[in-house]
């Protein structure tokens, strides 16, 4: 949300009233100088020309998707990889990065309600036994890959206006994870305004503060342009970005082979590219990479209709089974196409949650007890049919994709961890190192293993390894 200074109280009030909106203005006398400037200004920053139309659509009526006639599932890139050569792809990725053509960039700015954690998700333990931060998961990748390609891989971490100064105070407090202070860029994604659910109106969260929730990871599209991001890229010489998401300790944050797919496959226009897993089964809840009008998108669990999701192949496979984990490639002059000219606009999404806000009759604050806000957000992913053409590369979920989003359950520490020492169980086994195991085939041990020590099986080959792990051992290599 920008700040436009020098609005005036009769400004403001109408283009509130204009909008119906001018309730925030109730408790404006009350506010002292200082708190009466930050409301104008933080109200001038709100787009409210689009309100009514941002109502009637997504609170008044809940948007129905349509499902295009010509859906069917993308084409991906097999994890067999019988069909191309998987060395080619990764020599390409590997002469970018040592070119210095690869940025990493991060989006942190969520604000992690489903896990309940106080403060910043990244700074939220990422791993078992040392209980490294998720900030450090993702830094240990970076400084792995840099040593290894002999390069600098900056690293542009998104943030929110709830969570920037934090965000970048934990970095402080921990040098930085060993990377460079000058290769670390923060930048704020922007705010939406939450609207109430029953009448669409704009709420307080304090008598001086219109109540906003971060605009999604698809802001991130616009935010690395108004921040100066993308300048600073091009003044780098970086021409792509591996965006990953903060959830996700055990993301490839830089993976050369899908560097190397996005930069030069045939298909691929290099703008934006995906990772995908299979799914499990039909109900798991991620989104999925489809294709209609020739265009690659991802359409929500919830969109896809019941037929099209238990759907199967003569393998029995499911047909749409192309599971998105949130992991791309996005060039630098996309993300400018996309900004330069037209303003880009991606579609947004509802969600219902609980927000608190100051009652206007009484100035109490209330804090509902189920959800009364509807909070709107961009998808990234939604940036994908506005490339020429995009590919989708298969990866393996173990390998890669164990995002903590709640605090018990699926999607959690619990699992995290798991899936942690199942991927790493399976590097010791194939260089024939002992792995106790469960009844239930699980590994009967905790092992984590950093990125600056192993990123695949066969660099555990240079590490002092006992023959076996011994049962219940933990091991943090
Ligand atoms: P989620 O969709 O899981 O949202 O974000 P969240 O806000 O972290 O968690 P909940 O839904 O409140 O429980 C996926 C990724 O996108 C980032 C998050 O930080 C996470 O890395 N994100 C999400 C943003 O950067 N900004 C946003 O506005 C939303």
């Amino acid at each position: 949300m920008e700040l436009k200074r020098g609005v005036t109280f009769s400004d403001i009030k109408q283009r509130l009233d204009a909008v119906g909106q001018s309730h925030l203005l109730r408790f404006h006398e009350d506010l002292d100088a200082a708190s009466q400037r930050g409301l104008l200004d933080q109200i001038a920053g709100i787009e409210l020309e689009r309100l009514p139309r941002l109502v009637e659509q997504y609170v008044k009526r809940k948007q129905a998707f349509a499902i295009p006639s010509d859906l069917e599932p993308a084409p991906c890139y097999a994890r067999d990889a019988k069909t191309w050569n998987r060395a080619d792809y990764r020599k390409k990725g590997e002469d970018l990065l040592r070119a210095g053509k690869i940025a990493a960039f991060t989006v942190a700015g969520g604000q992690g309600t489903r896990l309940g954690f106080d403060g910043p998700k990244g700074t939220f333990f990422g791993t078992a036994i040392t209980k490294k931060p998720l900030f450090r998961c993702l830094a240990e990748w970076i400084l792995a890959a840099q040593k290894r390609f002999g390069t600098i891989i900056p690293w542009y971490v998104m943030t929110s206006p709830l969570n920037h100064a934090e965000t970048v105070a934990f970095f402080q407090h921990h040098g930085y994870f060993g990377l460079s202070e000058r290769d670390v860029m923060f930048f704020s994604q922007g705010v939406l305004p939450s609207l109430d659910m029953a009448t669409g109106n704009l709420l307080l969260a304090e008598k001086g503060m219109v109540a906003t929730n971060p605009d999604g990871h698809g802001g991130s599209l616009r935010a690395l342009w108004t921040s100066g991001a993308i300048d600073d890229m091009m003044r780098r010489g970086v021409e792509h970005l591996s965006y990953v998401q903060i959830d996700n300790p055990l993301a490839r944050v830089i993976d050369p082979v899908f560097i190397g797919l996005h930069a030069s496959a045939p298909d691929s226009s290099a703008e934006m590219s995906s990772k995908m897993v299979a799914k499990t089964d039909p109900g798991e809840k991620v989104g999925v990479f489809c294709r209609a009008s020739g265009k690659v998108q991802v359409i929500e669990y919830s969109d896809l209709p019941r037929d099209k999701t238990e759907e199967r192949n003569a393998t029995g496979r499911l047909r749409f089974n192309a599971g998105s984990i949130a992991i791309h490639l996005i060039s630098v002059d996309f993300v400018a196409r996309l900004n330069a000219g037209d303003e880009l606009s991606l579609p947004l999404h509802r969600a219902e949650k609980k927000v608190p806000y100051v009652d206007s009759s009484t100035g109490q604050t209330i804090q509902p007890p189920m959800a009364n806000a509807v909070k709107l957000e961009a998808f990234v992913f939604d940036a994908l049919p506005l490339c020429r053409s995009s590919i989708v590369y298969e990866t393996d979920r173990i390998d890669e994709f164990a995002p903590i989003k709640n605090a018990d359950g699926n999607d959690s520490p619990a699992t995290c961890r798991d899936t942690q020492t199942e991927r790493a169980a399976r590097w010791l086994e194939a260089i024939g190192v002992s792995v106790p195991r469960k009844p239930d085939g699980k590994a009967d041990c905790v092992i984590e293993v950093s990125p600056t020590t192993a990123w695949e099986a066969d660099d555990l080959r240079n590490v002092s390894l006992p023959k076996s792990i011994e049962r219940g051992a933990e091991l943090a290599l």
